[in-house]
């Protein structure tokens, strides 16, 4: 059976401004890689080798990081325009031409999840009578989620957004299967209160029509990187899978965990590294500490500063900070250092919505 694949790499990313006012939410790394890169490589160890990459005003970053898929194996990468974030059906809408009669993947491109998908696309697979599947999962607050009732044949009854008084503790996931039904149902269904497309109003539209949608539980952890939290709880969880690498240059005064990678050209001079972490490649750090679950990207200096569960990204410079950075993502080219001229003051230069927590 040959199935297509779709990533959704559109939208606006506001939730996770001001990172993403310059930057594909889906490009922000996760353990020194990118979402996105995470998400194509768990549709190609599924098998699928054509897929579509739904882009919108950071389009050009993408197709530039991405390019052709070559880096990836065997994978082609085709990009399809959408002109605004109108909706995750919308998303699909735009993308019959690609897809074609095959059936497909959907992946949203901002979410990660362990242990990839290879075992719902041969669930799908076996079962030809399905015209679509969606991921599930156990949440402890499902009246935050799009939530599922599943009938006793276990198929979906019908699907609720943020219900008050949720019919299961079963929450989407960012990841369906569909057969080409789903355009019926994406050009049968109207815009929702907020103005787009919703996938889930397509998936009900199936299942109202006949179709059978039937559930993929996931019982691992799974990551909707929507929100700073997000992101560092995913960059943690992921770093804690890591299988760790020293490739990097650490010398004989520092202390480094055995759950630490230190990429190609970085340095580690007179510190202390506590694992799980990683420094990407050619970033120094120097008579610094740097604590669990903290990602450093590359060009980035740290020196005379300790960082614990932070995401810092690239080209960053963080020097002779006299408390402990904590719990903080840290967005490309950001310098962080002390005042050396008077007045004796705290002196910002900060992006729209960034968020400084100081102590008291
Ligand atoms: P969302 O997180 O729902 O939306 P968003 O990226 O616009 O973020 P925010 O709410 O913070 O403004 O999108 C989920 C994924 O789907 C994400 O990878 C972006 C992508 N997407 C599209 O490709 N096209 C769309 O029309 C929408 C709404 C999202």
């Amino acid at each position: 059976m040959t199935l297509k694949g779709l990533i959704l790499s559109g939208g606006k990313g506001t939730r996770l401004y001001p990172l993403t006012y310059t930057r594909a939410k889906q490009l922000i790394p996760v353990a020194n890689k990118p979402v996105l890169f995470r998400v194509i490589e768990a549709i190609r160890d599924a098998g699928v080798e054509e897929i579509g990459i739904v882009i919108g005003d950071t389009g050009p970053q993408v197709r530039e990081a991405v390019g052709d898929g070559s880096q990836f194996g065997n994978v082609r990468i085709t990009y399809i325009e959408q002109d605004a974030p109108a909706g995750l059906g919308h998303a699909v809408k735009i993308s019959q031409e690609f897809l074609g009669n095959e059936r497909f993947v959907m992946f949203l491109g901002d979410n990660v999840l362990q242990g990839g998908i290879s075992e719902l696309i041969k669930d799908f697979g076996n079962h030809p009578e399905w015209n679509g599947q969606i991921v599930l999962t156990p949440v402890r607050e499902a009246q935050y989620y799009g939530v599922a009732k599943l009938r006793e044949n276990g198929s979906i009854e019908y699907l609720v957004e943020k219900p008050a008084d949720p019919p299961s503790n079963l929450a989407l996931v960012g990841i369906y299967m569909f057969d080409p039904n789903i355009f019926k149902a994406v050009h049968s269904i109207k815009p929702s209160k907020r103005g787009e497309l919703e996938i889930t109003d397509a998936i009900q539209w199936l299942i109202e029509n006949g179709y059978v949608v039937f559930p993929h539980v996931h019982r691992g952890w799974w990551i909707d990187t929507g929100k700073p939290h997000d992101m560092l709880d995913a960059n943690g969880k992921v770093l804690d899978e890591l299988v760790p690498v020293i490739k990097g240059y650490v010398d004989a005064s520092s202390l480094v965990d055995d759950r630490v990678t230190i990429e190609e050209g970085a340095e580690v001079i007179n510190s202390v590294i506590r694992g799980p972490a990683i420094i990407g490649k050619n970033s120094r750090i120097v008579n610094s500490f740097i604590g669990p679950f903290t990602s450093i990207y590359y060009n980035v200096v740290v020196e005379n500063s300790e960082l614990e569960r932070c995401l810092v990204l690239e080209h960053c410079r963080i020097s002779n900070v006299p408390v402990r950075i904590q719990d903080s993502l840290i967005g490309r080219y950001a310098d962080v250092g002390v005042a050396d001229s008077k007045p004796h003051a705290y002196k910002m230069v900060l992006g729209d919505y960034s968020q400084v927590r100081l102590l008291k």
